[in-house]
């Protein structure tokens, strides 16, 4: 079993994903106005959490790296940490490079995807830090088994698929989308290739 997932997005008219990039809002129209019609239907769907690609988490997630020797060897398997009942920020990061610094994102639990290859040391950094993780196997992809031990280990049944384009593709790809959820951005991008 694994949760139910919906892609939700929101685009520039020309398809782009990049809100910085987009032209500006018809005059007395707000940016923060529009973009709150963003997080209104995210809010409607009451998911569990939410899950991002490693790129779209290192934008957001404001840890630095810290170096803690002598990590002692831990075993590849699910660490659940102290969720307090708060949704889910899923990160899918193969190979360990998001910091957080703190056990949430805007609030939400993180629960790190990880591939069975990230060192110890990033592995105490981030348990210290209070984060849950689960590997998806070696490499980190096996990204239909991290949807399963979400199920299995943090109970999500449902959980919003929210970017970048590069995790997007790849959970079309093994076919771990159910809905989409695309809101249109009154303005174009305008970047050619
Ligand atoms: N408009 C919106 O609603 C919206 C939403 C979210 C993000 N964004 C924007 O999108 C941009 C980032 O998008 P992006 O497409 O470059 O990156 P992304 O999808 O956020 O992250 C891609 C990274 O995810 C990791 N990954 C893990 N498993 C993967 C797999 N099976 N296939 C592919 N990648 C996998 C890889 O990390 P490694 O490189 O470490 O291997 C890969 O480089 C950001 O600038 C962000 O602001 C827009």
């Amino acid at each position: 079993m694994r949760p139910h997932i919906i892609c939700h997005m929101s685009t520039s008219i020309d398809g782009r994903l990049h809100p910085s990039r987009f032209t500006g809002t018809a005059s007395g129209i707000s940016r923060d106005v529009l973009r709150g019609h963003y997080e209104k239907v995210h809010d409607s769907f009451e998911a569990d959490g939410w899950i991002i690609g490693r790129t779209t988490a290192s934008e957001i997630a404001k840890g630095t790296e810290r170096s803690i020797a002598g990590a002692p060897k831990l075993p590849r398997e699910a660490h659940v940490g102290d969720i307090k009942g708060r949704k889910l920020a899923v990160t899918i990061d193969p190979s360990g490079r998001v910091h957080y610094g703190k056990d949430n994102i805007g609030g939400d639990h993180v629960v790190a995807v990880l591939g069975e290859q990230v060192s110890d040391a990033y592995l105490a950094e981030i348990s210290e830090d209070g984060v849950s993780y689960i590997f998806a196997g070696a490499k980190g992809d096996d990204l239909s088994g991290a949807m399963q031990q979400l199920a299995a280990h943090f109970g999500a049944k449902k959980l919003l698929l929210e970017g970048g384009g590069k995790i997007n593709g790849a959970f079309l790809k093994h076919r771990l989308i159910d809905e989409f959820s695309t809101l249109i951005y009154p303005g174009v991008d305008g970047v050619a290739g």
